[in-house]
């Protein structure tokens, strides 16, 4: 997709193949829709008397208005002007996108973006919809025999409107970011649609190279089992162990220019590092999961899916500052060298840990991620896992878990959350969930039991992330829809992408 800004007062005289223009209910039009309704005669007022009524997210395509320029104005409706919010905005964009896949469009100039609403700044909403643009035209077809052509969106060029002059820087930079959190989305979205036998850690690794190639800003390591044997992250590899994939353990280096030395700091702030889940494949291990939809379990990736998203954002965008992402990736499998209940593994920090159900293989590969993290004294870690069922028991599949030992990151990726509408809610960490992780055989064992099963999961990685600012992200919940419209979301690259624009 190629985003641009144009400034016109007239979208009349706009020489392309559609032109969306907001319409609000009650007859209320957007300035884009005045104009045109002034330049074709009242054809827009017509036809609201007649039959459109503006509710939010609805479509109305008229064709060559006389006095109007563009072949389609396509009518968007934002629903009451009272409560027009960010989400009606992005729905519109949405929308609109949606009619230009459809009709076969290869390019379309957006109006809506120019719509005031209060509480999205114009580079907010500039991003909003280039971030909805990518949504509308994402397809999926890597796996199928023959891909159908003809089912590829053809929308390559979307241009958004502003009247004002003054729009176009904070438009400009909104644009650029919105497109990268597009590609980094698609990116995200694609390594988590694909098959388990496809997308293997070994593939991941190769993914992780690829944009290390792409990008001169990112620079790409991938460990291989000796290396990983080396570093003693023994119950990373207690996980691996079971199948005859070869687990990787990935660190993504991104350097920006760097960032200012906030006042009275002595050092520069240490680097954000981003740890993504990355099992390919879940089947439980020897505690193996019922067979409906386990196939669901290639998508126990979608955190490092997020990592290597956001990271192709932010290095697309050049922002300042240092980034890290770590992925340790295997596949979880039931074998005669896998995991089994009761045994005992050391992990790389020297805590051992008793593992009573090998289904819980999550937070023993990210635990020995969260140790390595050390080394780079971060200013923040933050973890990115499909880590719990019991996550999607309580918050179901519209917010992503957060745990967080500190308030203030807390906050910051709440708030990233809520400007990029990807939002998360937190769970507590309290210490007196710890005591359903005691073990009669280990410093720790791996579940907690039925009760609060997401925030013992996050009890447990909490004791190995003592050294630094750490947040967890269980996005078991959100990273994936199942049923008719199985696939991934690309979420949460939406929430990192903001909380690292505003963290710049
Ligand atoms: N990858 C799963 C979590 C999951 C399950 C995400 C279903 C989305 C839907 C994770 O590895 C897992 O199996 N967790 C167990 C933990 C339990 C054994 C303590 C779970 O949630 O059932
Ligand atoms: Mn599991
Ligand atoms: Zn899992």
């Amino acid at each position: 997709m190629d985003f641009s800004i144009s400034i016109s007062a007239s979208p009349h005289q706009t020489k392309t193949p559609a032109v969306a223009i907001g319409v609000f209910t009650d007859g209320v039009l957007s300035t884009a829709a005045d104009a045109i309704d002034r330049a074709s005669n009242g054809a827009i007022r017509d036809v609201i008397k007649a039959e459109f009524t503006g509710r939010a997210g609805s479509t109305l395509v008229l064709r060559n208005l006389e006095g109007v320029a563009a072949p389609r104005i396509v009518l968007v409706g934002l629903g009451k002007q009272a409560e027009y919010t960010p989400r009606t905005h992005a729905r519109a964009e949405q929308a609109f996108a949606a009619f230009c896949v459809q009709a076969r469009l290869t390019e379309a100039t957006s109006t809506l973006a120019a719509i005031d609403c209060p509480a999205a700044p114009v580079r907010d909403r500039a991003r909003s919809a280039a971030a909805a643009c990518g949504e509308a035209t994402y397809h999926y077809d890597a796996s199928f025999g023959k891909p159908d052509l003809n089912a590829r969106p053809k929308l390559k060029k979307l241009t958004l409107q502003f009247a004002n002059a003054a729009d176009r820087v904070a438009a400009t930079l909104g644009l650029a970011e919105g497109g990268a959190l597009a590609h980094g989305m698609s990116l995200a979205r694609t390594l988590g649609n694909l098959p388990g036998n496809i997308c293997t850690p070994t593939y991941l690794g190769e993914q992780a190279k690829t944009l290390g190639k792409q990008f001169k800003s990112l620079s790409v390591k991938v460990l291989d089992r000796k290396q990983i044997e080396a570093l003693k992250m023994g119950s990373f590899l207690s996980v691996a162990r079971g199948s005859v994939e070869q687990p990787r353990f990935i660190v993504l280096h991104y350097k920006g220019k760097p960032v200012a030395a906030k006042r009275g700091a002595k050092a520069p702030a240490g680097p954000i590092v981003l740890v993504g889940k990355g099992i390919t494949f879940d089947s439980g291990g020897i505690s193996i999961k019922p067979a409906a939809t386990m196939d669901e379990m290639k998508f126990d990736m979608c955190g490092a899916a997020s990592v290597l998203g956001t990271l192709r954002a932010v290095a697309e965008l050049g922002l300042p500052g240092e980034i890290i992402g770590l992925i340790p990736t295997c596949e979880n499998m039931p074998s005669g060298s896998a995991n089994k209940p009761g045994d005992v593994v050391t992990s790389m920090s020297g805590q051992t840990i008793e593992i009573l159900n090998t289904d819980a293989e999550g937070r023993l590969i990210l635990c020995d991620a969260l140790t390595y993290a050390e080394r780079f004294k971060p200013s923040a870690v933050i973890d990115i896992a499909t880590l719990t069922g019991a996550c999607v028991v309580a918050l179901g599949k519209v917010n992503t878990g957060l745990f967080a030992s500190d308030d203030a990151l807390a906050e910051a990726l709440l708030a990233a959350g809520k400007q990029s509408m990807d939002t998360a809610w937190r769970l507590p960490l309290d210490d007196a969930y710890q005591e359903q992780l005691k073990s009669n055989f280990a410093d720790m064992a791996n579940i907690g039991g039925q009760p609060g099963g997401a925030v013992t999961a996050a009890c447990f990685l909490a004791r190995f992330a003592k050294a630094y600012h750490w947040a967890h992200l269980d996005i078991a919940g959100t990273a994936w829809r199942g049923g008719g419209e199985k696939g991934s979301t690309g979420r949460p690259v939406p929430m990192l992408l903001q909380y690292l624009i505003n963290q710049a």
